[in-house]
């Protein structure tokens, strides 16, 4: 299989190559503009490989795309390529139209003008991957909003209490009662008294809330409002031209050649440096954090087996906060490079505007539909993240002082 990878010089892109070039026989063709997040040094252990191609382009350029298309030849595309970190899309958002929308605009067609030229038999096994994020449905009620509690329901009760505002579904999908603290007083009991029978018979904590692949879509950042667009983009070629595509919404990646302005490697590298670690606000804000190789896993997987029109969500069922992200690279620096009191270095910075106070990614069905599951817990796959940036120096120090840039671009001192 002959597979395009754009963004592939980036993070989650170059994990992708790595595993596909080291663990199938298939060709890549990364195809990538080479921003500041593109790093083709993230892709030494493999780029030797003649399975391995690459195409320095932008997928704003039609022209250029159309000839990729047509000199390699794709069975399928992998769309990664994007303007990635929300700060910068706050601080400036016209590249993140640009790419994230009217790229997306034009690889769907050029890729459907190639597709439409294929024979019956590589059209129908043809596949368009859309990578996406789970910033895309904005965020999820917070632990400290207050506990939600559920009254489970009898038969008998159901018919005797009408009341929708009340009723909704808790975990194991048992009908049941949903009060919030504010509503369990006496109003709610006098309102209803047959709710004083049945408290007492099964009272349990609702789970807060996942997204789902049914989620409705609420970005707050011109990152996920650009990212959202390009997700109805591809929905709707499906739809419209019946374009074989597939939708990937991912949490928070993290893991090796991660480009050090994202939260985990800046602290590490900051933390090394003796420098203040940042933390938004109280750092109160959860995320739910995915080891990248398990990330890189679950999307071949897609690409492979996926079932054309679905969307996938993919996380890694750890709930985390960031100031708890934080003290974790704390006690682990502790542990392999004890130099320094780091805790002491976190410093609380003011609040990204519109930030997001949680994200949780409920990925029941790529794991029933596909078998996948991460690997990694937390613990494991930060652990191996710190031991990564403190064995590959150079990388981190080509990175900051530019010159993985400078470089390529034939500029000498
Ligand atoms: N990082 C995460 O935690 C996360 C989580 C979920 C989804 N995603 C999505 O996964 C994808 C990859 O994320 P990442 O963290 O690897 O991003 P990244 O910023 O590290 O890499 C993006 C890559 O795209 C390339 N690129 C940018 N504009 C381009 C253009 N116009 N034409 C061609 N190439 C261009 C860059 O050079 C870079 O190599 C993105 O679509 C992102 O929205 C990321």
């Amino acid at each position: 299989m002959r597979i395009l990878v754009t963004g592939g010089a980036g993070f989650i892109g170059s994990a992708v190559i790595r595993h596909i070039i080291t663990n199938t026989q298939d060709i890549v063709i990364n195809l990538d503009k080479l921003t500041y997040a593109g790093n083709l040094e993230s892709l030494l252990e493999v780029s030797d490989s003649d399975r391995y191609a690459f195409e320095q382009v932008d997928i704003c350029d039609v022209t250029e795309l159309q000839r990729v298309f047509s000199e390699h030849q794709p069975d399928a595309i992998m769309h990664l390529a994007a303007e990635s970190h929300v700060d910068r899309s706050i601080d400036d958002p016209a590249e993140f139209i640009q790419t994230n929308i009217v790229g997306t605009y034009n690889l769907l067609e050029a890729a459907r003008t190639y597709w439409n030229k294929l024979d019956s038999k590589r059209k129908a096994a043809f596949r368009f991957h859309h990578i996406s994020t789970d910033e895309v449905y904005g965020d999820l009620p917070h632990p400290a909003d207050g506990s939600v509690e559920c009254l489970v329901m009898s038969d008998e009760l159901k018919e005797s209490v009408e009341c929708s505002m009340f009723s909704g579904e808790c975990e194991n999908n048992v009908e049941c009662l949903v009060v919030s603290d504010e509503l369990e007083d006496k109003t709610l009991k006098t309102q209803h008294s047959t709710l004083n029978t049945v408290q007492p018979l099964n009272t349990v904590k609702a789970p807060l809330p996942l997204f789902t692949e049914t989620t409705a879509y609420a970005p707050s950042s011109p990152y996920s409002a650009s990212k959202a667009s390009s997700d109805h983009l591809v929905r709707a070629w499906l739809r419209t031209y019946g374009f074989p595509t597939l939708i990937t919404n991912c949490s928070n990646n993290y893991g090796p050649y991660h480009f050090p302005e994202k939260l985990i490697p800046l602290v590490i590298l900051n933390a090394l440096e003796g420098k203040p670690l940042p933390v938004y606000g109280k750092g109160d804000q959860i995320r739910d954090w995915l080891y990248v190789e398990d990330h890189a896993r679950a999307l071949y997987k897609v690409v492979t087996e996926g079932k054309v029109g679905e969307t996938y969500n993919i996380g890694g069922h750890n709930e985390k906060t960031n100031l708890e992200v934080v003290q974790t690279i704390c006690q682990i620096l502790d542990d392999l490079f004890p130099i320094q009191h780091y805790k002491e270095l976190i410093t609380h910075v003011s609040d990204r505007p519109g930030h997001d106070r949680r994200y949780a990614i409920d990925a029941s069905k790529i794991e029933r539909a596909l078998g996948w599951k991460p690997q990694e817990t937390f613990e494991s796959g930060i652990r191996k993240t710190v031991q990564w940036y403190l064995d590959n120096q150079e990388w981190c120090q080509r990175v900051q002082d530019g010159s993985y840039q400078r470089e390529r671009l034939g500029v000498t001192e």
